[in-house]
């Protein structure tokens, strides 16, 4: 396994901004490993990598997710305290604008004349919030956004913060909500330019990514504590599947939901147990994530205390 680890990162295009990456990234850590005594730092990984069949990318294969996971659980883990390192897929749902329409830029605002732009009052409340709490979680050092799109991204930018991450112990957390390809085309292997059309069906062939949870645990950070998710759109497997990546990947738990029913409800599964989470249904402003993350929360309380022992 480590063989295949290794040779997917040595034969990955390099990232194309490491450094600026790794020189934000270090900023975000050591403001707050330092600040009033130190803040707990969270990755959460949010939205689906692509694998593209070209070099000069055309086309790519996709995998599901809005987003809407990650940038909700930001949202609260940043008001539970703790600093996010918010790694997104470029496009997909971001923290603090779930509240506002589609296309926010040109629903919200409005010209009373050709020199004046305003925002419509229908959406004044929204656009304030967003604006206010995004600014206030920068501003106060609780929010570092990282874009990837495709899988070589996503892993070696994974890879930068686990490393990055690891003095920080046990108070840092990963919190892997992105929905990441199984099966991708590797980058010696694909051509480079646009795959011609026209000479009937096309045969590819996928490699199997290699899982990286077992090298996120074992070598890249492994006091972290770490939450995976599980998703199936069957769910007669569900926990058997969520049960197997606890113990193969030995992650502290995995979060198990159904493709269908991932807004309404959610099960924590852990050494201790299976913990159902619901969104409360008579309250139209909750979301499970505020359930979700509060418990999530409270393990890794437990978890600190229980590393100092
Ligand atoms: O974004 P939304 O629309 O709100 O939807 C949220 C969600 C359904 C995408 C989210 O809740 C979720 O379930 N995300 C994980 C989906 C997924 O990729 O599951 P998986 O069974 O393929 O992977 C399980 C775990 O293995 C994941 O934590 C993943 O980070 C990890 N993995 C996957 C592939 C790979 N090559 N290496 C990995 O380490």
């Amino acid at each position: 396994m480590e063989d295949e680890i290794s040779s997917f990162f040595e034969s990955s295009p390099p990232l194309k901004n490491m450094e600026e990456i790794l020189e934000n990234l270090n900023e975000f850590i050591k403001l707050n490993s330092s600040s009033q005594g130190g803040r707990r730092i969270v990755c959460v990984t949010s939205g689906g990598t692509t694998v593209p069949l070209e070099q000069r990318c055309v086309r790519y294969i996709d995998n599901f997710s809005s987003g809407n996971r990650g940038a909700a659980s930001t949202e609260n883990f940043v008001k539970a305290g703790y600093a996010v390192i918010f790694l997104y897929r470029r496009g997909t749902c971001q923290p603090y604008c779930r509240s506002l329409p589609d296309d926010p830029f040109l629903e919200c605002f409005e010209f009373p004349d050709k020199t004046n732009i305003q925002v419509h009052t229908s959406h004044l409340e929204a656009v304030k919030m967003a604006v206010m709490d995004q600014q206030a979680a920068v501003a106060e050092g609780s929010l570092l956004k990282l874009p990837f799109s495709t899988i070589y991204e996503y892993l070696q930018m994974l890879r930068l913060i686990a490393t990055a991450l690891k003095d920080v112990g046990p108070y840092s957390m990963f919190y892997l909500a992105a929905a990441v390809s199984d099966f991708y085309v590797p980058w010696k292997s694909m051509t480079e330019h646009k795959i011609e059309s026209g000479s009937g069906p096309l045969d590819i062939r996928l490699a199997q990514v290699p899982k990286m949870l077992s090298v996120l645990r074992s070598n890249w950070a492994p006091k972290a504590f770490c939450i995976s998710f599980k998703l199936e759109t069957d769910s007669k497997i569900l926990m058997e599947k969520a049960t197997k990546a606890l113990r193969k990947y030995k992650v502290h738990a995995v979060v198990a939901n159904e493709l269908s029913t991932r807004k309404e409800e959610v099960v924590v599964v852990s050494s201790s147990g299976n913990v159902v989470v619901k969104r409360e249904c008579d309250k139209p402003e909750s979301f499970v994530e505020d359930n979700l993350i509060r418990l999530i929360v409270d393990r890794h309380s437990t978890y600190i205390k229980e590393s100092h022992n």
